[in-house]
Parts: C-alpha cells; sequence; structure tokens
C-alpha cells in the first residue's frame, strides 16, 4: 500500500509545485506589465518612489536610482522636462536623464557608505536659503531596515551634486503635540515586556495608547516610507511611516527644512500605513496610503483632514474599477498637482529587478459631493 502511495503522492506534489509555479509566473508578470517610461535616449527612467515638482522652467523628477539586481542603493536621480510640457500625459513627456544629483560613497562609517538604502527622496525648493533640501529614507549598511532614519541634503542647484547634511530619526524627547500630560503619563508605564506576542487586541491598545513612542522615545522616532508636503502658509511637513511602520506621522520642519520644530501629529495610530502621499484640494487634505505588504501591491487608504493636526477620518479606496483591489500593482509615491490637475503617482515595484520597476501616474479627479475617484490603467 504505503510503495503504491508514494509515487502517487510524488506526482501529485510535483503536480501542485507546477500549478502553483505557473500561478506565481502568471500572475507576477501581469503585474510588472505596464510600459517602460522612455527618457530622450529610449532607455526606461531609472527613477522610483520619487517626486515632481516645477522649479523656474523644468520639471524636476527626482526618484530612486536602483541597481538591476539588488536592493541596496546606487543613489538618487534627476530627471527634467520642460516647463512646457503637458503633465497631464507624463508619460509622452520627454524626460532627459540628468544623471546621480547624489550618490552613494565609499568612506566608511559615512550614514550613505555604499551598500545602505535611499528610499522615496524628496525634494523641496528652500527661498529664504536658496537652495534645494532633499530628505529621504535612510538604511545603514548592513542593517537592513532597522535604523529606519531620515537623511538631509542640499545643493544650491537642481543638478547637484547634493551632500549630505545630516541623518537622524524624528524627534527624540518630543511626544506628540496633541499628546495630553494624562496621555504621557500613560505611556510612560507602557512596557514592551509586557506584550510577548503582537497583533492582540491588548497590543493594538497599547500602540495606539504610544507603547513604541515611548519604547523610542529618547532615540527618536522611527522614520521609513515617506513624502514632503509644504502648506500654503509656508510650513513644511515631513510624512512618514513610524512605530515600525504601524503610525503615521506629520512632523513639522523648521524653515530651513533641515530639522524638526518638535511639533507633530499621529494619523491613524496602529493603523499600519505606508507609503504616504498627500495633496490638499477646497481646504481637505487628501492622504492616500498603501498597506504593508513589502513589494507587494495592496489596497490604497484613504483618509482626509481638514488640518494636518487632525482629527483624521477614513475613507474607502478612491480607486475604482479593474484592479482596484492592488491599487492596480502599484503602490504611491507622490501626489503631484500640475495646475490643471492631480496625478497620482504610484511604483509598479519590481523586486527582482528594482530598477525596472514601472511608473503608473493616474488622474485623481473628485466626484460630485468632493470625494476622490482614481480610475485604473485599464477602463
Ligand atoms: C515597501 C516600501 C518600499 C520599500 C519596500 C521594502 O513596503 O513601500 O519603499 O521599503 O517595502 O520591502
Amino acid at each position: 500500500m504505503e510503495t503504491k502511495l508514494r509515487p502517487y503522492l510524488v506526482s501529485l506534489a510535483a503536480l501542485t509545485l507546477c500549478t502553483l509555479s505557473l500561478f506565481g509566473q502568471r500572475q507576477r508578470p501581469r503585474q510588472y506589465d505596464y510600459p517602460a517610461t522612455l527618457d530622450t535616449e529610449g532607455k526606461h527612467v531609472n527613477a522610483h518612489g520619487g517626486s515632481i515638482f516645477r522649479h523656474g522652467d523644468q520639471w524636476l523628477w527626482y526618484g530612486e536610482a536602483r541597481p538591476e539586481r539588488g536592493f541596496t542603493s546606487v543613489g538618487v536621480a534627476l530627471y527634467t522636462a520642460p516647463a512646457t510640457a503637458d503633465m497631464s500625459q507624463p508619460q509622452t513627456v520627454a524626460w532627459q536623464n540628468r544623471g546621480l544629483v547624489m550618490s552613494v560613497v565609499d568612506e566608511a562609517g559615512s550614514p550613505i557608505e555604499r551598500g545602505c538604502i535611499i528610499e522615496r527622496p524628496k525634494v523641496l525648493w528652500n527661498e529664504s536659503d536658496k537652495q534645494f533640501v532633499m530628505l529621504f529614507h535612510l538604511e545603514l549598511k548592513g542593517r537592513g531596515y532597522d535604523a529606519a532614519m531620515t537623511g538631509f541634503a542640499t545643493s544650491k542647484t537642481a543638478e547637484g551634486p547634493f551632500v549630505l547634511h545630516h541623518a537622524q530619526r524624528p524627534n527624540a524627547g518630543k511626544w506628540p503635540t496633541d499628546f495630553t500630560e494624562a496621555d504621557i503619563a500613560h505611556a510612560k508605564t507602557l512596557k514592551i515586556n509586557d506584550f510577548k506576542e503582537w497583533w492582540t487586541a491588548p497590543w493594538r491598545k497599547a500602540i495606539a495608547e504610544g507603547l513604541f513612542l515611548w519604547r523610542d522615545f529618547e532615540a527618536g522616532q522611527m522614520s521609513r516610507d515617506m513624502t514632503v508636503f509644504t502648506d500654503d502658509d509656508g510650513t513644511a511637513w515631513h510624512i512618514f511611516s513610524s512605530e515600525d511602520n504601524l503610525t503615521i506621522h506629520a512632523a513639522e520642519l523648521t524653515s530651513d527644512y533641515l530639522g524638526y520644530t518638535g511639533r507633530y501629529y499621529r494619523i491613524a495610530p496602529g493603523g499600519q500605513n505606508e507609503a504616504p502621499t498627500i495633496v490638499k484640494h477646497n481646504g481637505t487634505y487628501w492622504l492616500l496610503c498603501s498597506g504593508c505588504t513589502g513589494w507587494d501591491p495592496n489596497e490604497a487608504r484613504l483618509f482626509s483632514s481638514k488640518s494636518i493636526a487632525g482629527p483624521w477620518t477614513q475613507h474607502p479606496s478612491p480607486c475604482q474599477g479593474r484592479g482596484a483591489k492592488r491599487t492596480y500593482g502599484a503602490q504611491g509615491t507622490w501626489m503631484l498637482n500640475y495646475g490643471n490637475g492631480i496625478l497620482f503617482m504610484a511604483d509598479v515595484w519590481n523586486p527582482r529587478s528594482l530598477a525596472n520597476s514601472r511608473h503608473l501616474w493616474l488622474p485623481l479627479t473628485f466626484d460630485t459631493v468632493g470625494n476622490p475617484i482614481v480610475t485604473g490603467p485599464n477602463q
């Protein structure tokens, strides 16, 4: 009996493996099936997790320059287009490769030593200092995603080179601005060792009440996926996934954009959101994030508020149509308000070759009651 069963089981296992890998193969390429974004030399644009903004007579597109293979960074790339380019059709724009504006270095011990990870670079023009300031998610060489820091770099010209100013974790020694004395007193009683198991109801409650805030209080708060936002009143905000990717923080930047004022707010504590992108429309801030599934796409999460300070309300994903449940295979990086419209810019990650990750840019419009809508690419 046993000998008769064995070949049957072996072929059943082989069939299952085969089916699984067939499915895997059928699903995966579909996810990456978007066309390349070609630069003026006909090469796919190697700028990911980035942002686009207009400065003077140019559109500036900064993004992660990634290797063909592997996960560490090469640096930050710049592509430009004339300000006259039609940004409602960004993939038809002739993007010119301006090379690396910041490169990883070979100096041992530098925060951006080769082997580090630089993600989601965002650049702001600082009018009073007449310089560009770049903020980016930085992971130190050989430490995986443990360091969870923010890097700051500056340049007098758009084309760089950007020079690393410093790297830090935000808001060491600061409580969220809206934490009351009672909130602080309670958070200080929360101890990591009292929660051996994650994802339980008491653990989630403790996260919302500041378990990880308190854990990281002295060292500074973790900062991973991130964006930046300059408000109408000139204040600039760094918005990032903190507390082990469980809670988004919106932290005000100092007027030189090179540090934090200490004023900060938490958004959806314990909600596990990342890849934040933000746009302000008719006085409402709309924050569009993803869930936390690494390079794999998931359903977008939408929040709104009348103030960065909150309160924030969660809404259903604005994505509609085929593929909406997985944000069409993409994960957001930036909201480009180009004057005549808004583009939701997203990355279709290809972890087998990050350099070849695709760009998916979709119009974000508003329905008759003022809620955002993103219509998919295949409608
Ligand atoms: C994603 C994140 C990316 C990158 C990746 C690494 O969730 O949005 O920027 O950090 O994880 O696995």
